[in-house]
């Protein structure tokens, strides 16, 4: 844990939105006087039915529920878009740089964002997509990926993007999942310098997902790809004979307006349902607080629209907030490691928010890359996604920002909506690796394992004690699972699945998850889910995966594998499962170490103990803790004596 605290620079104490002093005022008044707060915040939106009622929030069994600005009616895309017309129609809303700095990049004003929207929400509803309907989207980083998302929030139809780095199997379950009928695709995607085959890869999930009827398929690269009569449909040609203007449907604040799977503790992932009025209300306020963000700034999230991350801080927070959004389709490393710094330079980036992982593999390609570029534009920088370790907090520091930059290191998740303990910029002394003080209207809790509430200086899982606006409201077609899975840890709180600590100075730092979760990358894996692609391979028996320590990722993949007794294993079948597993899920899930063992380790009533599984990846065997309960303690013996060399 870093000792070290940076002052809040003074120009920006002078200077921000909210100062340290703002920031307190602010904050107990969002504990103690919700319903204020929250009507007051969400006159940064426009409603077409003004809300009466505020909080309608419970997290106890007997009258759970979630409920924000219920009786209010609005419209995202009109709050991103029309609203903006007059005063900035303009002005770039999008400013896109391709995979290949060769390739030009494109300026959308919001007036032209406006048109492609309302004509492409007419394509839709001219298929049949109305309020409530599902559309699975599975683009790469172009601006038809926010045309398709704004489209959809237009018509009220609820937005299910895939990343396009997933598999046709994994891609297939999600279109099952929510029942979609239509999928919004591109012939290929391009991610540095490498096609990917996005249309093949949906025409082999449909065949799993028969209910599909449109698949619209945006040419990205020109590859020649088959086109089902009846069924597929030319991105340019569909929207070719569409009006330009498309009135915006009336969503009620607790209307659904988009699903995003992610990994849980279970095999299957979960569908998180945000809803309307809390969303946006949520988006747009911590969109300026935490990038204390002024309409206009040239602001680039690094983040793909496949992830929470690309949802809330590429597309509908800057847009909510007039806002000049950039769009990366490529990858920090290509053609070169300076490319981050080149795009920051080429659009005079002020505010740039990118993840631990991308820049722990810049670090190790050395400084002269980063010190090639000026950076002079920029103003603030932002990480997220999992801990930032210390020492690439510094880098990043030093190095990128040349300390005149705040760091504003943003905790949240996929279920929080938005960034939920966090920095903000002119009121937060920052210590390396803490994500420092909760976001207004958030009470984090830390509760030891009998579910006390630890108070001071402490660690513990963390909890949050009440609702606020931005939160998931259920588990697409399973609101049982939701309340098992978030409600019912400790009773009446929501538990976040990761641990905690607060020190003497009322800091949170994050320490990982403490379920069956693991961050590779920032990207969120559940380890059921591998060993359920692990052992639908015929060879395989038995699975068991858990993180291991990883340089660059921050965690990697440790999977240990029981082959059927006829098997052999040997480096031939480890290529093949890892090649499998890419297959079954994507390649964010490939396997960093494949250890086979005949036997994992279990208690007597068959139980896998992962606990020693995770010891031994992480190479912590000098103490693997109480084995009395092995049913077979030999196995652990095998276990360590044949760690892969790889490992
Ligand atoms: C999990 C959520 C944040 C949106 C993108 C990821 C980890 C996220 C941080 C951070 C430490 C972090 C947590 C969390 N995480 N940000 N700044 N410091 N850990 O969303 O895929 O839903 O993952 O990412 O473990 O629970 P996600």
């Amino acid at each position: 844990m870093s000792q070290t605290v940076y002052p809040v620079p003074a120009e920006w104490a002078a200077n921000a939105l909210v100062d340290e002093a703002g920031y307190r005022e602010m904050h107990r008044r969002s504990l103690d006087d919700p319903e204020g707060f929250w009507a007051e915040q969400a006159k940064r939106i426009d409603w077409i039915t003004p809300f009466t009622r505020v909080k309608e929030t419970s997290f106890d069994e007997a009258d759970f529920g979630i409920r924000w600005f219920g009786d209010g009616a609005l419209n995202l895309s009109a709050n991103c878009l029309d609203r903006h017309l007059e005063a900035r129609g303009d002005q770039v809303a999008i400013l896109w740089e391709p995979d290949s700095p060769d390739e030009p990049e494109r300026r959308i004003t919001y007036r032209q964002l406006h048109a492609d929207v309302c004509r492409f929400a007419n394509l839709l509803k001219s298929r049949g997509v109305g309020k409530g309907d599902r559309v699975t989207i599975y683009l790469p980083m172009v601006p038809e990926a926010a045309v398709a998302m704004l489209a959809c929030s237009r018509i009220g139809a609820i937005h299910s993007i895939v990343f396009a780095g997933f598999s046709p199997e994994a891609l297939a379950g999600r279109i099952q999942d929510c029942d979609s009928r239509v999928v919004i695709t591109a012939d290929e995607g391009l991610r540095g310098g490498r096609k990917v085959p996005l249309k093949a890869n949906v025409d082999a999930a449909l065949n799993h997902a028969p209910g599909v009827e449109t698949v619209v398929v945006l040419k990205r690269t020109g590859a020649d790809v088959a086109m089902r009569d009846g069924r597929d449909i030319d991105w340019a040609d569909g929207i070719a004979e569409q009006s330009a203007e498309c009135e915006p449907t009336a969503m009620g604040a607790e209307d659904p307006l988009f699903i995003l799977y992610t990994s849980g503790s279970t095999g299957k992932p979960k569908g998180v349902l945000h809803t309307t009025g809390g969303y946006t209300v949520w988006a747009a306020m911590t969109h300026e607080y935490v990038f204390d963000y002024r309409p206009g700034q040239i602001y680039w999230c690094a983040a793909d629209v496949g992830w929470v991350t690309g949802h809330t801080y590429v597309i509908y927070g800057p847009l909510l907030n007039g806002g000049t959004t950039v769009m990366f389709e490529g990858v920090p490393n290509f053609p070169d490691p300076s490319r981050f710094w080149q795009v920051v330079d080429k659009f005079g980036v002020e505010i740039f928010y990118g993840a631990p992982t991308a820049l722990r593999a810049l670090m190790r390609e050395g400084d002269e890359w980063v010190a090639k570029t000026s950076r002079k534009s920029l103003r603030l920088l932002g990480s997220v996604g999992e801990p930032i370790n210390p020492e690439a907090w510094e880098w990043y520091y030093r190095v990128v920002g040349e300390e005149r930059c705040p760091i504003v290191d943003t905790w949240w998740q996929t279920e929080t909506g938005g960034a939920t303990i966090t920095p903000l910029p002119g009121a937060t002394p920052m210590k390396p690796g803490s994500a420092s003080w909760p976001m207004f209207g958030v009470k984090p809790l830390l509760l030891d394992a009998d579910g006390n509430v630890l108070e001071g200086a402490a660690e513990g899982s963390l909890v949050i004690a009440d609702s606020w606006p931005g939160q998931m409201r259920t588990v697409w077609g399973d609101h049982d699972r939701f309340f098992q899975t978030y409600f019912t840890t400790y009773k009446g709180y929501y538990f976040t699945g990761d641990g905690c600590r607060r020190d003497a100075d009322g800091y949170y730092w994050i320490t990982g998850r403490i379920d069956d979760v693991i961050n590779v990358s920032g990207h969120r894996m559940g380890t059921a889910e591998i060993e359920s692609a692990l052992v639908a391979h015929s060879k395989v028996a038995e699975a068991a995966v858990v993180g291991m320590p990883h340089p660059v990722k921050g965690q990697g993949i440790y999977a240990y594998v029981t082959t059927n007794a006829e098997v052999e294993p040997d480096d031939a079948l480890r290529a093949e499962l890892v090649k499998w597993v890419r297959t079954e899920i994507g390649p964010i899930a490939t396997p960093d170490v494949i250890q086979f063992a005949p036997a994992l380790p279990k208690t007597r009533s068959g139980k896998i103990m992962r606990r020693i599984l995770r010891k031994i990846a992480e190479n912590d065997t000098g103490n693997l803790g109480d084995t009395s309960t092995l049913a077979d303690p030999s196995v652990v013996d095998h276990l360590l004596a044949n760690r892969p060399a790889t490992a």
